[in-house]
């Protein structure tokens, strides 16, 4: 057997997390956080975060017998998109060999199973991509060439994270299948009439699970979206052959209309109600939260339909406290009527100023 069982074993502790995040929220990503290792008992972790760059990072309060912040913060945390803990820091690398100073701060003698490199999703950050595809590559070889190897089954993904050309962070993720930086990049498809569809996409890869997605979403459901033109999301429906009753006073695409499956109703989403329970009830409508928040719980309470997505209009300040209070009271209400409703929540990566909300009847 040798050494080599050993080598992704024993891996240093964690100093700090690195939490990617859509940029401007890095403040409520840091509010979201410490909050839960607050409600866990953990001492408070102090957040550095710079405005703008769709990151920070997290120091760790207690490094040596330290608590795994993947295991203290819920899976449909809102704010963060991904979450890395580190083992290093290195700031002032040498812009002629980066490769070198990189492989000498590695936890020694390990092996990984993956490497991931991620930098800011921000302006800045975009410029780095260029510097980034050469490096990777140089990155392999040189581990290569040392003996280390990034095929290791069992062993964490390494991960990388540029915040610029001359500071790396170093760490590791469960598994390289997650999204970098928790950036989810969905092929636009041809035929759908809006962008917005991108969004539904992402929610439903996201915010379910495969099994889920195979028996909770299935042809010849019916389902309503609150607020649909042009269609962006009805078409995500339709192309599972699913039924939707379209809800906008706007005009939806003519080619949806087409398929045969969608009932144009020109009304308002907020007093138009199923004459029959539907499985699925979609709300795109951008209004106050509170205000959508209330329709939703409505429709959920009183068994309008079986599960529910819908977006919350993020307000400018204190984004984070208005949607966790939201999304108490809605479980709160689901809790007495519909104990079976699970509600997860995200700031996906194709929502903008606003977040996504799940909400799935696993009875
Ligand atoms: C962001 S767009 C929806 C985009 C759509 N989900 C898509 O994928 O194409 C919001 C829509 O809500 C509609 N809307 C706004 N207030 C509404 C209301 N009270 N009832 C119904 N629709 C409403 C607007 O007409 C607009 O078409």
């Amino acid at each position: 057997m040798g050494s080599k069982p050993d080598k992704a074993a024993d891996l240093p502790s964690c100093d700090s997390w690195l939490v990617h995040c859509r940029a401007g929220y890095e403040g409520n990503c840091a509010a979201e956080l410490t909050e839960y290792l607050h409600l866990r008992g953990v001492p408070a972790a102090y957040a550095m975060a710079a405005r703008g760059e769709a990151w920070l990072r997290l120091v760790n309060p207690m490094p040596e017998n330290g608590p795994d912040l993947a295991t203290l913060v819920p899976d449909d945390a809102i704010f963060p998109r991904q979450i890395i803990p580190l083992w290093r820091w290195l700031e002032a690398l040498p812009t002629a060999d980066r490769v070198t100073a990189i492989i000498e701060a590695l936890p020694a003698g390990r092996d990984f199973n993956g490497l991931q490199i991620s930098y800011p999703d921000s302006n800045e950050g975009k410029s780095l991509g260029r510097l980034i595809k050469p490096l990777s590559v140089a990155l392999r070889q040189g581990m290569r060439s040392r003996g280390i190897t990034l095929e290791r089954n069992g062993a964490p993904c390494l991960h990388l994270f540029f915040p610029d050309g001359r500071r790396v962070s170093i760490g590791h993720t469960r598994d390289d299948r997650e999204p970098v930086g928790g950036v989810m990049r969905l092929r636009m498809p041809g035929a759908a009439p809006s962008r917005s569809t991108l969004k539904l996409d992402e929610a439903f890869r996201r915010l379910m699970g495969e099994e889920e997605r195979g028996s909770l979403l299935s042809p010849g459901q019916r389902a309503v979206d609150l607020g649909a033109a042009p269609g962006g999301w009805t078409w995500q429906m339709v192309r599972r052959h699913i039924h939707v009753t379209a809800v906008d006073n706007g005009p939806m695409a003519p080619e949806l209309m087409e398929s045969g499956l969608v009932t144009h109703v020109r009304a308002d989403g907020f007093t138009w109600r199923p004459e029959r329970a539907v499985d699925w009830l979609l709300c795109d409508i951008v209004d106050k939260p509170a205000r959508v928040g209330q329709r939703m719980s409505r429709w959920l309470v009183e068994g309008w339909t079986r599960h529910a997505v819908f977006n919350l209009k993020l307000p400018m300040k204190q984004a984070w406290p208005t949607v966790r209070d939201l999304l108490r009271q809605l479980r709160e209400e689901l809790a007495e009527s519909r104990p079976t409703v699970v509600v997860r929540a995200r700031h996906l990566y194709h929502d903008r100023e606003e977040i996504t909300v799940i909400a799935l009847d696993k009875g």
